[in-house]
């Protein structure tokens, strides 16, 4: 076969209209926002990688279906429909919906997590962090050395230390490990795939302390095709195949379905221990809503559950994870530092490596995010001490474990273009990366403070 561009597997039915707010009117824009991207008006921005989470564009079969919502309370078709596509996928019996992944985290720790237990997980993302911790517990990260290595090349950077795992257990006491967590792809991480060897790996130790397993399948779709083309026996299964396998190695799941739901909102828990299943009912009914609907609408549980089966179709997944793949090599041929490999829903670059004069407690990819917007209007998010940084009294922010700007790629929303454009606004500024200042904190919440901490400019 000759060598053909891989191009978007969509045309586009419906469109919305991109602004261009001027550098005078972006740097107005940023300095109201307290410096903080999460403050800015989506019209302020030109090309919007905050998040790859609830921005993809939905198919003309998921308006279809979202026609056949059955907005009964309870017992309603379209919960059926859902029930049977996260069943097909998963194999869970136990079907929990959630408006997003976040509630079904909260309500599965509330019910398994204890004060001063000790959760592992490859790592933890910021909101199941801080879920672990509001129970009390310790959220702790195992992933292997290389994970947190921004330039070492390998094909599953996201695999978690099983050495670490055994230790942790054998240091706090299989009593305190309520549960073992691993997050596909590892998004903390660098978007980083986990392979199945590591899966197994993992659940062979939980099996020896009879300890639970659980996945934040958040990606599971992403994941799934990098095991395909990376891992050995998996070339010739399908995305689905490889994604039940997974799923079957373990107890349960949480789910964004913001992600790989390719929906705009919601989530849910599988698993298949009827009890604890029965204790997260009851909560759930408490906060979110009658198990039937779980904080969605009938529409959304349609949505979901055409999107569950569109992201597992190969010429997606071949597009989604080339497209990513593409502004990684754009970027990096100019010589910008970024985590290798690309991840599967964004490009991270290495602050701490591009802007060496800011130390990470003058949190250098938060300062390099706002750059990015002032220059281009190109929205990222920072990924290092303000995120994962304590705030330690008297003394400057003890660091993260890196100090990144995610680039998240929303689904089927933007093209080839406007990716070029963003990997031309990246190299712009990292020409002048020895201008850029270092910021500090004014304001901050004593949880999840990225989203509404307040900088000034050094
Ligand atoms: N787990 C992972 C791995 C995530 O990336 C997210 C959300 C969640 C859980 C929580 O899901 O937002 O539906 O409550 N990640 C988004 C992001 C917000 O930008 O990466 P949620």
């Amino acid at each position: 076969m000759p060598f053909r561009t891989i191009i978007e597997p969509f045309k586009i039915h419906s469109v919305q209209t991109v602004e261009f707010p001027s550098a005078e009117r972006r740097r107005d824009a940023m300095v109201d926002a307290g410096y903080n991207v999460f403050g800015l008006h989506s019209e302020d921005v030109i090309i919007d990688l905050l998040t790859d989470s609830g921005t993809g564009a939905m198919s003309t079969q998921q308006w279809a279906g979202m026609m056949l919502g059955d907005e009964s309370y309870a017992g309603s078709t379209s919960f059926r429909r859902f029930e049977e596509a996260v069943n097909d996928i998963t194999g869970f019996s136990e079907v929990i919906p959630t408006h997003q992944g976040r509630a079904a985290e909260r309500i599965l720790f509330q019910v398994l997590v204890s004060e001063g237990d000790v959760v592992p997980n490859n790592t933890h993302f910021d909101t199941t962090r801080a879920n672990v911790e509001f129970q009390g517990a310790e959220a702790r990260d195992l992933v292997r050395a290389e994970g947190t290595d921004p330039e070492v090349v390998l094909p599953f950077k996201g695999d978690m230390d099983i050495d670490a795992l055994r230790a942790t257990i054998d240091e706090v006491g299989v009593d305190r490990v309520p549960l073992v967590m691993m997050t596909v792809t590892n998004n903390s991480g660098g978007g980083q795939p986990v392979s199945m060897a590591n899966l197994r790996a993992v659940r062979a130790v939980c099996d020896e302390h009879g300890l639970p397993f659980y996945l934040d399948a958040a990606r599971f779709a992403e994941n799934a095709w990098f095991v395909k083309i990376r891992e050995d026996g998996y070339a010739d299964k399908t995305p689905k195949e490889i994604a039940q396998e997974m799923f079957a190695i373990v107890d349960g799941c949480t789910m964004s379905a913001k992600k790989d739901g390719l929906a705009n909102i919601g989530g849910f828990l599988g698993l298949n221990d009827p009890e604890v299943a029965r204790d997260c009912r009851n909560i759930l009914i408490l906060t979110e809503g009658f198990p039937t609907y779980g904080g969605l609408a009938g529409y959304d549980l349609e949505a979901i559950a055409v999107g569950l089966h569109e992201v597992l179709q190969e010429e997606y997944l071949r597009y989604r994870i080339r497209s990513t793949e593409y502004l990684a090599e754009k970027v990096m041929s100019a010589g910008v530092p970024i985590v290798r490999p690309a991840g599967g829903h964004a490009v991270y670059i290495d602050a701490r490596a591009m802007l060496p004069h800011i130390p990470p407690h003058e949190y250098p990819a938060q300062a390099l995010a706002i750059e990015l917007y002032l220059d281009g209007g190109v929205r990222g998010v920072e990924i290092g001490t303000v995120m994962f940084g304590r705030a330690r009294p008297n003394e400057s922010d003890e660091p993260a474990a890196m100090d990144l700007v995610r680039l998240a790629v929303p689904r089927r929303t933007y093209t080839q273009s406007h990716i070029d454009y963003v990997g031309e606004v990246v190299v712009d500024v990292a020409e002048r990366a020895e201008h850029l200042r270092g910021y500090r904190i004014t304001e901050q919440a004593p949880w999840l403070r990225h989203f509404t901490a307040r900088f000034e400019p050094l």
